[in-house]
């Protein structure tokens, strides 16, 4: 009889924000004249920027004419669109061949698919608490999982001592939950570590538009990074792409493990499980990346920098100690009084109707605190944050 993936039954019973949403939607059938705020999922609310609507309607129509209509696209990507993200790491000094820029229908995506270059016996290092796809996905693949703990003695921003075990390291900078961000210096650490160990850094530079100081956006910023990283990001925060999906994928062609290219090996992979990308989205994604379209994205991202310091200003008001919301859209508190965060959590559904993310979402040493999200409509987190500060201080 078939076998099914025995690995599931070592999964927790449902995904994060699957859980979350199921939640929700049982209060909202319960309460259905009751608004709820939503500072939970990291999900944009704001439309696409005009040059991309613009584009996204030319695309259509390209396809509405034989002589422009499109087929296929290539595998790895349309070159233009391949161009496109190059000429992007071009402005931070990075230089790419395009070939070694693969498109993606997002990170979330990718960075389950990555794992098919590395063999299942091959541990994950995840440094925790951690974004939730990295450690259900490397689970599903059968792979053992070992945590290197972020916390508030090290910023939560942990680094590799000699005796860390790691051969598939997952970073994300600006970190996701806690918005804690590496600098140069940290991130040679870990890229001296990798080369060192013959591991490979999964770089996950989903929130790096979101970077205010001198801080690395991109792993291949580091020298030596080329050797041992591979970088996975997405347009869904940096030009607000969650709902319409387009990402790409960094695999320098140095990079090789036991004789094996692993940038070979991803386009042997892309080429025989994917049929490319749909040609409008990456049209759309070539108007991200010209200067018209990176001036106009930035409106949004400072409407949600705005959301994050409405937070921040609740939070200061309330006394509660928090991280992250300045490179990054996330917002890392403390829950008051020491409460669990899942307690915390039904708190604010409950109480105000306020949604966030528990902690202990992101793995056990996330217990204890809270994440808010800055993606929301920004009435609604001036009314989310002041129902926070109120009911923090309520018994103050
Ligand atoms: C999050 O809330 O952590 C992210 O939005 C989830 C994702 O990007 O898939």
């Amino acid at each position: 009889m078939l076998k099914p993936n025995g690995n599931y039954g070592n999964l927790k019973d449902s995904y994060l924000f699957f859980g979350i949403s199921k939640k929700v939607a049982a209060y909202q059938a319960e309460h259905p004249d009751m608004p709820v705020y939503r500072l939970g999922i990291g999900d944009v609310s704001r439309p696409l920027c005009d040059v991309v609507i613009k584009t996204l309607h030319e695309a259509v129509n390209d396809q509405a004419d034989g002589a422009t209509f499109r087929g296929y696209t290539p595998e790895c990507g349309i070159p233009e669109f391949r161009k496109a993200v190059a000429g992007y790491y071009a402005r931070r000094n990075v230089t790419l061949d395009p070939d070694e820029v693969f498109v993606s229908s997002g990170a979330s995506d990718e960075l389950g698919d990555i794992l098919d270059l590395f063999d299942a016996s091959s541990p994950a290092l995840v440094t925790q608490p951690a974004y939730p796809a990295y450690v259900d996905a490397s689970i599903i693949a059968g792979r053992k999982v070992n945590f290197l703990n972020a916390g508030p003695d090290n910023d939560f921003l942990p680094l590799p001592g000699e005796d860390t075990e790691a051969d598939l390291i997952y970073l994300c900078s600006p970190n996701n939950p806690t918005g804690a961000v590496y600098n140069r210096e940290q991130l040679q650490q870990w890229v001296d570590f990798a080369n060192r160990r013959g591991a490979v850094i999964l770089f996950d530079a989903a929130y790096e538009a979101f970077i205010e100081g001198d801080y690395p956006h991109s792993i291949f910023e580091i020298p030596s990074a080329r050797t041992c990283a591979i970088e996975i990001c997405s347009l869904s925060k940096t030009a607000g792409f969650t709902g319409t999906r387009l990402g790409y994928t960094v695999i320098p062609k140095e990079l090789e493990r036991d004789g094996m290219n692993l940038n070979a090996m991803w386009i042997r992979n892309r080429t025989t499980k994917t049929n490319g990308i749909s040609y409008i989205l990456q049209k759309a994604g070539i108007a991200v990346f010209t200067d018209e379209g990176l001036e106009q994205l930035q409106e949004n991202i400072m409407v949600y920098k705005e959301n994050a310091r409405v937070i921040m200003k609740a939070l200061d008001a309330a006394g509660i100690r928090y991280w992250g919301g300045k490179n990054a859209p996330y917002i890392w508190m403390a829950c008051p009084d020491g409460m669990k965060s899942w307690d915390f959590f039904d708190l604010l559904l409950n109480k105000v109707q306020v949604i966030g993310t528990p902690g202990e979402g992101f793995g056990s040493c996330g217990e204890g605190f809270f994440r808010l999200s800055s993606f929301g409509d920004p009435e609604a987190t001036k009314i989310a944050a002041e129902r926070i500060r109120k009911i923090v201080t309520a018994d103050k």
